[in-house]
């Protein structure tokens, strides 16, 4: 039988070096909180009810973050050290036998990958625990490895409590351990505050062992960018970066031409269809589901949005919260947001806002219109700078504009208000009262010709002179 694995994520510490107001958790890289993505991780070796976050600063806010994942939580509410913060687990998580893989919540690019072989390796020998370590060009602020003269682990050296020697060493603490979880909460009591910092030191754990006659191991990873922690923010840059790049690379493995990919920016939850192209400097956020055959043209964000197949976002554009179905054309430089929904074929031009509004099939707007709380049926043309007027300084009220009308240039179309379908409105009007279908409004002063107006005024003047 497989031995049942417990997953321990460190998630209580502020994040002093972070200088944020915000626990270190909750800040974002790759488009998701850090704490989102060491879940994820641990959820691909462990059910939830198996996965416990030791939480404290900001603790509602990290449960809110995750909880959906059904995992479990332990209040450390007093931030002691790592060794602390697994110490207040012991009463609950003491009975649990096994493997107790121990992460901590800044670790964003570990992959499953690495906890299989980390478990793997623990399985094969006879230690006490196995760390993961790897070797930094520049150590900087981690854990420093030391091993003895036959390559054991002696110990791990802080950097606060290392000797100038001891800095030395590129080989650094990943901080992911797998425990034999009896062992552990037999010793883990043994830890004691004596260090500069006067904190419980997980690590300490490597002499604890030795002292009752076991030992840790090492297992050094040759990708050191998975155990990279996050302590500053332009740690944080570094990693979204990595997390960036990954996804990318995952698109056009997946069958997405990406121009220029070190230029995009797109979040974990995206997902894009074959044959799809995303333009330079595009950003694709949040749970925007794009189709097969789209086009997202340069410097254009989709926020939160559906695609289906098809699309074409022309560059500079803005969507939000929106949905766009099959062979939908918007942009360049339009903006779409609070659930815009644009049906198949629809087209949305330059400069075009459209807010909470449905857009029929194969309807037009093609230049300069905001068209806010608006029901635009099938086929309507909406010309150049029409406006529905939707608020009246207190409430916002509808606009409801029938099948196959016909919307003249620089309407003013004042809500509540109604066109009926196959309508025409004369460009310039505007329309305070409801249109019936297939009539033709004007609303708008009637033009008046004065013949030789000007030809008699320059005649007047000259006679001045
Ligand atoms: C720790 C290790 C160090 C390792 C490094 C890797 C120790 C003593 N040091 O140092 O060897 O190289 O991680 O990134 O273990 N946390 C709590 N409660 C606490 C303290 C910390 O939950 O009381 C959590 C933090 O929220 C964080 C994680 O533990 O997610 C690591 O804490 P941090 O303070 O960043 O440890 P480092 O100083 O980086
Ligand atoms: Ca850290």
């Amino acid at each position: 039988m497989e031995t049942p694995i417990t997953v321990v994520i460190l998630a209580a510490g502020l994040g002093t070096r972070m200088k944020s107001k915000q626990a270190k958790v909750l800040h974002q890289a790759g488009g998701m909180p850090l704490i989102e993505h060491i879940v994820g991780t641990a959820l691909a070796l462990a059910p939830p009810e198996r996965i416990f976050l030791v939480v404290g600063h900001q603790a509602g806010e990290v449960q809110a973050a995750v909880a959906h994942h059904g995992v479990q939580f332990i209040v450390q509410a007093e931030q002691r050290g790592t060794g602390h913060a697994l110490l207040v687990c012991r009463e609950r998580l003491s009975g649990l036998p096994g493997h107790l893989l121990v992460l901590y919540g800044d670790c964003p690019l570990l992959t499953p990958g690495a906890l299989r072989q980390l478990v793997e390796a623990q399985e094969q020998g006879e230690a006490a625990a196995t760390v993961i370590t790897t070797v930094l060009e520049d150590p900087t602020g981690y854990g420093r490895i030391l091993r003895n003269e036959s390559g054991r682990l002696q110990a791990i050296v802080e950097q606060k409590d290392a000797t100038p020697e001891q800095l030395a060493e590129r080989e650094i603490n990943s901080g992911i351990y797998c425990f034999r979880a009896g062992l552990l909460w037999e010793q883990i009591g043994e830890i004691q505050p004596h260090n500069v910092a006067r904190e419980y030191y997980l690590t300490d754990m490597v002499d604890i062992f030795h002292r009752a006659g076991h030992f840790m191991q090492p297992l050094v990873l040759a990708d050191s960018s998975e155990v990279l922690g996050i302590n500053t923010r332009a740690e944080l840059a570094l990693v979204d970066r990595i997390l960036r790049e990954r996804k990318a690379r995952q698109l056009m493995l997946d069958g997405v031409t990406i121009e220029k990919p070190e230029t995009v920016t797109i979040d974990a939850g995206v997902t894009v269809g074959m044959d799809s192209v995303i333009g330079p400097f595009a950003q694709l956020l949040g749970h925007t589901a794009i189709g097969e055959d789209c086009r997202v043209g340069a410097c254009s964000i989709v926020r939160d949005s559906r695609l289906a197949a098809g699309v074409q976002v022309a560059p500079f554009t803005m969507v939000d919260s929106s949905e766009l179905e099959t062979g939908v054309r918007v942009g360049p430089y339009a903006r779409l947001r609070m659930s815009a929904h644009l049906e198949a074929g629809a087209v949305v031009g330059n400069f075009v806002e459209v807010k909470k509004s449905r857009i029929g099939a194969k309807a037009k707007s093609q230049h300069l219109a905001y068209l806010g709380d608006a029901n635009i049926g099938k086929g309507v043309n909406v010309g150049a700078g029409t406006i529905t007027c939707n608020y009246d300084g207190e409430r916002k009220h509808p606009t409801i504009i029938g099948d196959g009308a016909f919307i003249g240039s620089n309407s003013t179309l004042v809500a509540p208000v109604e066109i009926g379908a196959g309508s025409y409105v004369a460009a310039g009007s505007v329309i305070t009262e409801n249109v019936p279908p297939d009539a033709l409004a004007l609303g708008r002063a009637r033009q008046v010709v004065k013949e030789e107006w000007a030809k008699k005024r320059k005649a007047a003047a000259e006679t001045r002179t």
